[in-house]
């Protein structure tokens, strides 16, 4: 099985980078993980989307390779951070590539709600016209306070239990739509 990790953090140290670094390295015999780069991902304007942009076709390459999709993501503002946002506006355009794609939402912040709100925003543009991904039903792991649950660039293996847990919720749900 394919799985895509998309960081919405492209920070030198980011926790979240810390917990795609965790599902990576502890399911890595057992799937096939890639990271999206959506740090170099130009800002999406409709004047500019139809021009020869290899890294956004590499992008959309990697949702369309991928049989499902992990989001880690921090929360900025109540929402979700901008470069995330903007790889996925580019992604629902040209070709709609997460459309059936099975979709994990994660994440963590340093706040006591650990992305409840950006979470909440995320699912909503997964839902739309332009996506139509199927959030996978019943998923919802948060990490509030996240900088008390890494050590050495990983999250702690005891602060994982939900993640682990939800995370098999996810392959068997995939498992059983192919
Ligand atoms: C512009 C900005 C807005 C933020 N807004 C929130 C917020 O709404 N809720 C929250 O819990 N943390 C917020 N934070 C703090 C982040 O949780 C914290 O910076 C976190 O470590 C970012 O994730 P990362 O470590 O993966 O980069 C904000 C940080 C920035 C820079």
């Amino acid at each position: 099985m394919n799985i895509l990790l998309v960081v919405g953090s492209t920070r030198k140290g980011s926790y979240n980078q810390m917990i795609a670094n965790y599902i990576m390295e502890k399911y890595k015999d057992d799937y096939t993980f890639k990271q999206a780069d959506i740090a170099t991902i130009p800002m999406f304007s409709e004047d500019i989307e139809k021009d020869d942009w290899p890294i956004v076709d590499k992008a959309r390459e990697d949702v369309e390779w991928a049989d499902g999709i992990i989001i880690v993501t921090p929360e900025n503002n109540y929402s979700l951070p901008s470069v995330l946002k903007n790889y996925l506006d580019w992604c629902s355009r040209k070709k709609r590539v997460f459309i059936n794609k099975p979709v994990m939402i994660t994440g963590g912040s340093m706040g006591h709600w650990g992305t409840i709100r950006a979470q909440g925003h995320l699912r909503q543009v997964l839902r739309s016209n332009g996506h139509k991904a199927i959030v996978v039903p019943g998923i919802e792991v948060y990490f509030p306070k996240v900088q008390d649950s890494v050590e050495n660039n990983m999250l702690r293996e005891d602060k994982a239990g939900s993640l682990n847990k939800n995370f098999a919720i996810f392959v068997d749900y995939i498992n059983k739509m192919n």
